[in-house]
Formats: structure tokens, C-alpha cells, sequence
């Protein structure tokens, strides 16, 4: 597939799902954990695909000033989303402070795809031939169902890591980017053990 048209792809399915988490109240309590779930999944999968795939190859392919400039500020972006992000899944999501939260990344992640659409995708059509973007599609995918398969084996661990002796961090060893970031950021808090327990729940009801 061709990488702009996945990555679009991606925006597309987050933008649903953030319009879907804007429009729950403080008593949409499982539908706001849900949704803060599979928005966090979609996010860190799509950052770190982003960062290790697609930017090094705009970057590498850039030819004026203007591009690199582009590149450090969508870099930029996702490390404001990367700590807004932590913050909302360690949120009560009965409380207005939630509610605040959601609409700030929601604002966030929109401003954020909508420049790489606007400007970065379109200057990469540019640069790059159908070819090279196939390419690189085809490493943005095999990248992306590798990440999720290892997020679901982090959040299917849930209850159980104890026993086998495994504390989780697996994934955060395995990978460098942006999911084992997130997941090591999350971990500690104190208010991690009802977000663990509900991805927990919600990946077993996914399955
Ligand atoms: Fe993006």
C-alpha cells in the first residue's frame, strides 16, 4: 500500500474514535476507558511507525529548508502528544478534568494531522515516486502489525505477570520508540493500576 495513503488511513480511524471519546460524559465511564484504550494503541502504533520509518525517509529525501523545518516540527508535535497522552489514561475518567484533557489532545492530534496532510504528505508526493512511497507502505505495514502484536501481548499479560515472573516490561525492553515510552511512562502512577486493569479487560474483550 501505498505510505501516504496508510498513514491517512491512520488519521482517519483516530479522528473517529477521538469525535466518538469528545461526545461521552463523566458517566460514560466504560465507553471513555475503551475509547482512551484503542485512541492510545492507534497513537503510539502510528507515532513510532512515523518516527522510524516514514520521517527518516522524508528527511533523507528533503531538499529545501522548508522540509526540515517540517520534519522537527512533527517531531515536535508528537512528543507534546506523547506526554498529554500518558495523562488522559491515568485520568478518572468520571471527572471534568478528563473531559478537559480529551478535548485538549483531541485538539492536539487534529492540528497535528492536519499539517502532515497538508504539508508533509503532500511535499513527500513530491519528493518521492509511486514507487519509493509503495515501498515504503509496505515497511509502514509489516512495522505496524508487528507493533500490535506486541501490544497485545503487553496489555493480555494484565493480571497474570505476576505469576510468570514477567513484570511487563518485555515490551518496553523490546522496543525503543514511542509505545515502550508510553507504556514505561504510564506504568508507575498510582492511578495505573484501575487504567492496567481496565486494558486488561478491554484487550480480553477484544479477543
Ligand atoms: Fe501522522
Amino acid at each position: 500500500m501505498n505510505a501516504i495513503k496508510l498513514l491517512m488511513q491512520d488519521h482517519k480511524k483516530v479522528r473517529q474514535l477521538l469525535t466518538e471519546l469528545e461526545g461521552t460524559t463523566t458517566r460514560n465511564v466504560r465507553d471513555r476507558e475503551r475509547l482512551v484504550h484503542e485512541i492510545s494503541n492507534e497513537v503510539t502504533i502510528h507515532a513510532q511507525i512515523e518516527e522510524e520509518i516514514f520521517y527518516p525517509a522524508f528527511k533523507a529525501a528533503a531538499k529545501k529548508s522548508d522540509d526540515a523545518e517540517m520534519f522537527f516540527e512533527a517531531a515536535e508535535e508528537h512528543h507534546v502528544v506523547e506526554m498529554v497522552m500518558p495523562e488522559l489514561v491515568a485520568c478518572d475518567p468520571a471527572t471534568d478534568e478528563f473531559t478537559a484533557k480529551a478535548k485538549v489532545l483531541k485538539e492536539l492530534i487534529e492540528h497535528h494531522a492536519g499539517e502532515e496532510e497538508k504539508e508533509m504528505f503532500k511535499r513527500a508526493k513530491a519528493l518521492m515516486d509511486e514507487d519509493e512511497l509503495e515501498e515504503l507502505g509496505t515497511r509502514l505495514e509489516e512495522r505496524k502489525m508487528e507493533l500490535s502484536g506486541e501490544e497485545l501481548e503487553l496489555v493480555g499479560a494484565g493480571p497474570s505477570r505476576a505469576k510468570n515472573g514477567s513484570n511487563g516490561s518485555r515490551s518496553a525492553r523490546g522496543t525503543s520508540g514511542s509505545a515502550a515510552r508510553i507504556a514505561a511512562k504510564t506504568q508507575p502512577r498510582a492511578a495505573t493500576s484501575r487504567a492496567t486493569s481496565t486494558r486488561a479487560t478491554t484487550s480480553r474483550k477484544r479477543k
